[in-house]
């Protein structure tokens, strides 16, 4: 049965932390994965989180199927969160949330359910993407193309070529866009742009499907929720994936949802009716604990302040790194102008460091950063940035 079986090629992303994990050097560093460590190199558990894990421990629930789409306290805090308290698409029963197996669980819901309505719609996403959005909705069904997005020599997006590549896509195209953070580049939309994307979804009849797994990590909660706002204001039908294993430290949790934007409250009801059946045939229904304890912090305003803290204390520690790697580099002599590293926005940083360059970092320094040259600010420290920098000097110089 399985002789002619091929041997898959390793993950791009988590199949680094199988390397690094058996990697035995003590100097080794994981700027692979998208992952949160504290100032000293550990994963941290959020204190709002252990207070609502303690809470649940003491409660001792009883551990009973969840409704299909998940937990409906947790959903709802979910769609305040992104789309505001106070949304008017929210009153008016036009946002259909499920709980989801994290952000990849809510894409693949959102693209299975998409592949029912419309199987011959192409899917685009942006040059470049994460590794697995490719993969993704090709294991939907879907064809994916890139569409223009980053500018090497600017490092920045290429705003121009994206609005004439938009334009001239078909209707009902679905077009995968990064709602903040955008990974691998840390390069964003600015918010005039955002309009201007809104505007072509709807001039074009295009099917917006946002990515949403890091709320909180480039400006603020709310700040970073601007894409999905400008899309609510539009009147558009539109999808959101998001996800709290980075904004809670939550990774192996996988809490996440997929909201979708409906035209009215009746539509809302079939439309979850046929994400309920995604969702039934692929895993029966979500996890209680993760969910429930998200919920628990967005229910409290005494553990939400808590949280909102603990992020900004960790999206403030990104940011301190991406400057303190790039004073380094300057330190050590690097002609080159590695301050665009402070323009990004995230947790990672488009280094521009070829596949090449980063096979160096791994043999010769134990550094393990994606192929493309992606690495994960969030993973350095005042313990490691210096020999991150000394390496990343080294192969640049030479
Ligand atoms: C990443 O891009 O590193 C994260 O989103 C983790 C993942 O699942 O790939």
């Amino acid at each position: 049965l399985f002789a002619g079986v091929a041997l898959a090629p390793r993950d791009p992303i988590l199949g680094l932390n199988e390397a690094f994990n058996a990697d035995t050097r003590a100097t080794k560093v994981n700027l692979g994965v998208g992952v949160y460590f504290d100032a000293n190199g550990k994963l941290p558990l959020l204190a709002a989180v252990k207070e609502a894990e303690k809470a649940r421990l003491a409660a001792q629930p009883p551990r009973g199927y969840q409704p299909i789409e998940g937990n409906g306290a947790y959903n709802q805090a979910v769609q305040k969160l992104l789309f505001g308290a106070d949304s008017e698409l929210l009153a008016a029963g036009r946002v259909v949330t499920a709980q989801a197996l994290g952000g990849t669980g809510a894409l693949k819901i959102g693209a299975d359910f998409l592949k029912g309505l419309n199987a011959d719609a192409k899917v685009y996403i942006s040059d470049p993407s994460w590794e697995n959005h490719r993969a993704l909705f090709e294991a939907a069904g879907f064809v994916v193309e890139n569409y223009p997005y980053y500018d090497a020599a600017t490092r920045g997006v290429d705003f121009a070529a994206m609005k004439v590549f938009l334009a001239g896509l078909p209707a009902g195209s679905v077009i995968v866009l990064h709602a903040c953070c955008h990974n691998p580049t840390g390069a964003d939309l600015s918010d005039e742009e955002w309009g201007e994307v809104v505007e072509l979804c709807r001039e074009r009849g295009l099917v917006p499907f946002l990515d949403m797994a890091y709320q909180g990590f480039a400006e603020g909660i709310s700040e970073d929720a601007v894409a999905v706002r400008l899309f609510s204001a539009s009147g558009l039908q539109f999808f959101v994936s998001s996800s709290f294993s980075k904004s809670f430290s939550m990774y192996g949790e996988r809490v996440g949802a997929l909201s979708i934007v409906t035209a009215d409250r009746d539509e809302s009801a079939r439309v979850l009716s046929q994400v309920k059946r995604v969702i039934r045939t692929n895993y029966s229904n979500p996890p209680i604990h993760g969910a429930a304890v998200v919920g628990a912090v967005l229910a409290s305003s005494e553990l939400c302040a808590m949280w909102e803290e603990e992020l900004a204390g960790m999206r403030l520690r990104i940011r301190a790194m991406r400057e303190g790697l790039v004073g380094a580099l300057k330190e050590k002599g690097v002609a080159q102008d590695f301050s665009f590293v402070t323009r990004q926005r995230g947790m990672f940083s488009y280094t521009g460091l070829a596949a090449a360059q980063v096979d160096v970092l791994r043999g010769e320094f134990g550094i393990y950063a994606v192929s493309t040259g992606r690495i994960c600010l969030a993973a350095l420290n005042e313990g490691n940035l210096g020999y991150v920098a000394d390496a990343i000097a080294s192969i640049v110089k030479a």
